[in-house]
């Protein structure tokens, strides 16, 4: 059963995983949200300037009252860098699709990595879910080099499935896991 507990704050090793504010909005600019690069694969396209960025910070942290909002601020040596969050909830099927952005100056330090176990830690061990998934453009492996990092299985490619900023056809992977995976490589790791 489903006990919806929010954005809570998550402590890691090296990051702090916390609720976005409005005065992230130079930092988020500056950081990700105003590059093509890192939106590349993304839904959205990169801010026009910091005001842009300021208006989605505002509508994210009214969202904040409602209990099934799941959308981190990552927080790495006392600045935002990127983002991580649930970007589909099937409560009646149990369970979330991740999804996440960095800027590129922090790409591959293991930063994604650690956010998205800390996050899915969470998902399973308070908020119950039964299944989380992540799916990612065949073109982006890091993306899905997260999702295997953090234990999830490949389940399939589906065909030119997302339209891209570019108007490109994107084939999209699939990774899952569910409880019982997660609590038997829990059970391992002891
Ligand atoms: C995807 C993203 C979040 C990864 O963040 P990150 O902090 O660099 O991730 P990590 O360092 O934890 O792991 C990345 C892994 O991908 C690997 N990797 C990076 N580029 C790669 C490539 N071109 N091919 C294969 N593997 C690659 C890294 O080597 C690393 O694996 P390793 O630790 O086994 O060496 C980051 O690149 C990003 O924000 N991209 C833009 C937004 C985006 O695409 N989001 C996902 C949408 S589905």
């Amino acid at each position: 059963m489903i006990t919806h507990k929010g954005t809570k704050t998550l402590y890691t090793k090296r990051l702090i995983l916390r609720h976005f504010t409005v005065e992230d909005a130079a930092d988020m600019y500056k950081n990700w949200a105003s590059s093509e690069e890192v939106t590349r694969f993304l839904t959205w396209q990169p801010h026009s300037s910091p005001e842009a960025t300021k208006y989605v910070l505002g509508l994210w942290c009214s969202d904040y009252e409602k209990p099934d909002t799941y959308n981190w601020a990552i927080e790495y040596e006392e600045r935002p860098i990127g983002s991580i969050g649930v970007v589909r909830f099937d409560t009646q099927s149990e369970h979330a699709e991740l999804g996440y952005c960095m800027g590129t100056a922090f790409w591959n330090r293991g930063l994604m990595s650690e956010a998205a176990q800390a996050v899915i830690d969470y998902l399973f061990a308070e908020v119950s879910v039964n299944r989380i998934g992540i799916s990612h453009a065949v073109k982006n492996p890091a993306s899905g080099r997260v999702a295997q990092k953090c234990g999830l299985t490949y389940e399939g490619t589906k065909r030119a499935y997302f339209k891209s900023n570019a108007g490109e056809f994107l084939d999209i992977s699939d990774y899952g896991i569910l409880r019982s995976d997660w609590e038997l490589a829990r059970r391992n790791a002891l």
